[in-house]
């Protein structure tokens, strides 16, 4: 964001308060998020609240979860495994108010934050803490899980690496661990028509492909963003037998 607008956002936090205002620039100087200052961020048109620690949601991901919007019908059901801050529950709660979407999160101040911004939350780990009674009915499983890889922490933002929660990043070597999970979870939800979408980074559709395969899931698409970096892969569950995973290699969704 240019520092303009940060200014702007850190003046109309302060509500006219000159000591608050002088707290809040010391604070975002040190380098805190931000959206931990000031207590919000927007994401596809919701005011999303951010607890000081918990992930700070991205400009990036508002694609994936566009795209994630045009494949849940407006009465369908949809999951946000690794939720944070609940702002992709949020974005697809707003577009489709008729569908019924239920999200999950580990850490405990991140499960907080997001049900304060009105998301049905559930605790605990990927797809496991979900109602039984709701599995193999999900049009859309969508997760922006941990994907950073661990050998890749040095090069993130300082301010990234000081501030944002470990939890929230780390995805082990090569940043595919909860991905592959995650893969695995969602076809504990998804009907046999359903589509699941992960954001990504690097290669990570390369290495994931073995694992969506063995899954049973069929087409994968990749969505580029506009300087033809991977940002999320989509799959179609069980449409196609293991063996004929194969990449349109469209560029970016939108
Ligand atoms: C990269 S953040 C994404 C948060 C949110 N989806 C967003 O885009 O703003 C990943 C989130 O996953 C949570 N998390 C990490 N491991 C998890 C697990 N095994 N099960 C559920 N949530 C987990 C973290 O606490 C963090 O909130």
């Amino acid at each position: 964001m240019a520092p303009e607008d940060e200014a702007d956002e850190l003046l109309a936090a302060s509500l006219g308060d000159e000591a608050l205002l002088e707290s809040l620039v010391l604070r975002r100087v040190a380098g805190e998020p931000l959206a931990w200052v000031t207590g919000s961020v927007g994401f596809l048109g919701c005011r999303v609240r951010v607890t000081p620690g918990v992930y700070v949601p991205r400009w990036q991901t508002e694609a994936l979860v566009r795209r994630a919007i045009e494949l849940l019908p407006e009465d369908g059901l949809a999951a946000d495994l690794c939720t944070g801050s609940g702002a992709v529950a949020m974005a697809l709660a707003r577009a489709r108010p008729k569908a019924r979407v239920v999200a999950t999160e580990l850490d405990p101040v991140a499960c907080r934050c997001a049900a304060g911004n009105g998301v049905e939350v559930f605790a605990g780990h990927l797809a496991d803490p979900l109602p039984v009674e709701l599995r193999g009915h999900f049009d859309v499983v969508i997760g922006v899980v941990p994907y950073v890889p661990t050998e890749a922490f040095a090069y993130l933002p300082r301010d990234v690496r000081e501030f944002e929660p470990l939890l929230a990043l780390d995805g082990g070597l090569g940043g595919t661990r909860l991905l592959e999970q995650a893969v695995w979870a969602s076809t504990t939800l998804l009907h046999l028509d359903g589509v699941l979408l992960l954001e990504v980074g690097g290669e990570q559709d390369e290495a994931l492909r073995e694992v969506l395969e063995g899954a049973g899931y069929g087409v994968l698409r990749r969505h580029q963003d506009d300087e033809g970096d991977l940002r999320g892969i989509e799959a179609k569950f069980g449409r196609q037998l293991p063996g004929t995973v194969r990449d349109n290699g469209t560029g970016g969704a939108q």
